[in-house]
């Protein structure tokens, strides 16, 4: 089949700029599609972070020093390029010093809606300078939500355009990147101004998110079961409506995950490797673990783990109440590594101190001890609120850490209870958002910790899933050719 033209947008990717999931699955989206045989051009912020650790990139002649009015001051732009080898994809950064070389990837800096307006306008003007006529543009979540109203506004004369079909992915709804409605003159949309929702201006706000939802050709959102929490209240935090007025169906694809990143046989970042038929490379990195954690007990005490963002979303909340009780009433360690909201952290550091040797809590982000943390730990607990998809128990299962998750989103749909007696399942699923829940659910994954077979079984159902790109991408290339 024909090799279509693609433009990937995202503001952030890997292995360029993380914060979350998003980055991995906007780089694995990427080079799946590349390997496919499509023509992908992957555009992303060029951040300070980013300036400072890739320096060989170099600026593409035909767009360089582009002017671009956002309200009534003057930005420039300029299109850097990275050489990624012949066969991956073609990753482009938008370099403009003023918005993006700024501390972290995201601010709460009062011009934080007109940093992504010029981000997803630099998209188009660099279309349009590369003579690139893309079959689809793919936004994700609300930074690049605008792009869809562009193309059917103020770039829709441009015959470069008039094939180029739209795709909005959803990560995370709870993001939509709200701004005040007197601001509306910052998106330069001149006439087409009459297209932003009047009910929200009317109510002062001008919602990113919204405007993809409704202009986007295609909606699709990281799993099946978050495709469908979002079109009803609560989980669809004010687009429910938007979302079930379009006239065709939210699309639900699960991502995949990065094996090459996130396989204990070849895990660069591990220094004893394991698979499913010899596990005794994941004793030796419980050990290196636990030593590296100053925890104080030996291998055969269950090892709990969490690395996450601290948000409200994670559901680090139902814990307060729930893991002081357990950690005084059953033996088993927790490694904690996250970086995020105050009042999360200094419950983990609060916990720490009154659990040493028990507890530990690494503060931050660090990508080498995420990996030994899933290698080194026996479980892993996802309580979340909320989890549009979630990579962390996708790579748990292949880790044979069972993942502690709770009945919502993608974790619904990766994670199936365990039945000991016909020995089917995958992980503990727990369905109530409550302190009881999350507690019966700790305590069945340790009573199946202390029976060895029971345990050995989970683990190696565990480990068999497979949820490689190489499937998941195939629902993306079918969805774009029903599109083009
Ligand atoms: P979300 O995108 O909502 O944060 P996901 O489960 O989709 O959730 O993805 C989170 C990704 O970020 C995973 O790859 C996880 O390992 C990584 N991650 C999250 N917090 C940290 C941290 N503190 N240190 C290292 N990696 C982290
Ligand atoms: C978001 C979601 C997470 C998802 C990730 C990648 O950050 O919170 O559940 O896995 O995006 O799609």
């Amino acid at each position: 089949m024909a090799a279509l033209k693609l433009c990937i947008v995202a503001s952030e990717m890997m292995p360029f700029a993380k914060t979350g999931g998003l980055a991995d699955v906007a780089g694995a989206l990427s080079r799946q599609l590349a390997f496919l045989g499509h023509e992908v051009r992957a555009f992303v912020p060029f951040y300070r972070s980013i300036r400072e650790n890739f320096k060989d990139v170099r600026g593409v002649d035909a767009v360089q020093g582009v002017p671009i009015a956002i309200g009534a001051d003057r930005f420039e732009f300029s299109l850097l390029e990275l050489d990624n080898g012949r066969k991956g994809p073609t990753v482009y950064f938008i370099d403009c010093p003023a918005m993006f070389s700024r501390a972290s990837l995201y601010t709460e800096d009062p011009d934080e809606h007109r940093r992504f307006i010029l981000f997803s306008r630099a998209v188009l003007e660099s279309c349009q300078r590369l003579r690139y006529s893309p079959d689809i543009i793919h936004c994700n979540d609300w930074h690049t939500a605008f792009l869809p109203l562009y193309l059917k506004s103020v770039y829709a004369w441009d015959q470069l355009f008039a094939r180029s079909r739209s795709v909005l992915t959803i990560h995370n709804i709870g993001y939509q990147g709200e701004f005040a409605a007197g601001q509306a003159a910052d998106l330069g949309l001149g006439f087409s101004e009459n297209r932003l929702q009047q009910s929200d201006l009317r109510a002062g706000i001008i919602n990113p998110l919204k405007h993809g939802i409704v202009f986007a050709d295609a909606v699709t959102t990281v799993s099946p079961t978050y495709a469908r929490e979002i079109c009803v209240t609560p989980l669809g935090m004010g687009m429910q409506d938007a979302l079930s007025q379009r006239h065709d169906p939210i699309v639900g694809i699960l991502n995949g995950v990065d094996y090459e990143e996130w396989d204990p046989r070849t895990d660069p970042h591990l220094e004893h490797h394991f698979h499913l038929a010899d596990v005794r490379g994941k004793i030796r990195n419980k050990r290196r673990l636990i030593e590296r954690s100053g925890l104080r007990f030996g291998d055969s005490v269950p090892l709990m783990s969490m690395v996450t963002r601290l948000a409200e979303q994670k559901g680090v909340d139902l814990l307060f109440d729930s893991l002081p009780p357990l950690l005084n009433a059953r033996l088993f360690g927790l490694v904690v590594l996250g970086a995020g909201e105050r009042r999360y952290r200094e419950f983990f550091e609060t916990l720490a101190a009154q659990f040493p040797g028990q507890v530990a809590f690494h503060r931050g982000y660090d990508e080498p001890l995420a990996h030994l943390i899933e290698a080194g730990s026996d479980m892993f607990l996802m309580p979340s609120r909320y989890e549009p998809c979630g990579l962390n128990q996708m790579y748990s299962l292949r880790y044979g850490t069972i993942p502690i998750v709770r009945k919502t989103g993608g974790l619904a749909d990766s994670v199936q209870h365990f039945d000991p007696g016909s020995g089917a399942g995958t992980g503990v699923v727990f369905e109530h958002y409550d302190a009881p829940a999350v507690s019966w659910a700790i305590n069945t994954a340790l009573d199946w910790f202390a029976d060895a077979p029971s345990w050995r079984k989970l683990m190696r159902n565990a480990m068999a899933q497979d949820f490689s790109w190489q499937h998941q991408i195939q629902q993306y290339d079918a969805l774009y050719r029903r599109l083009t």
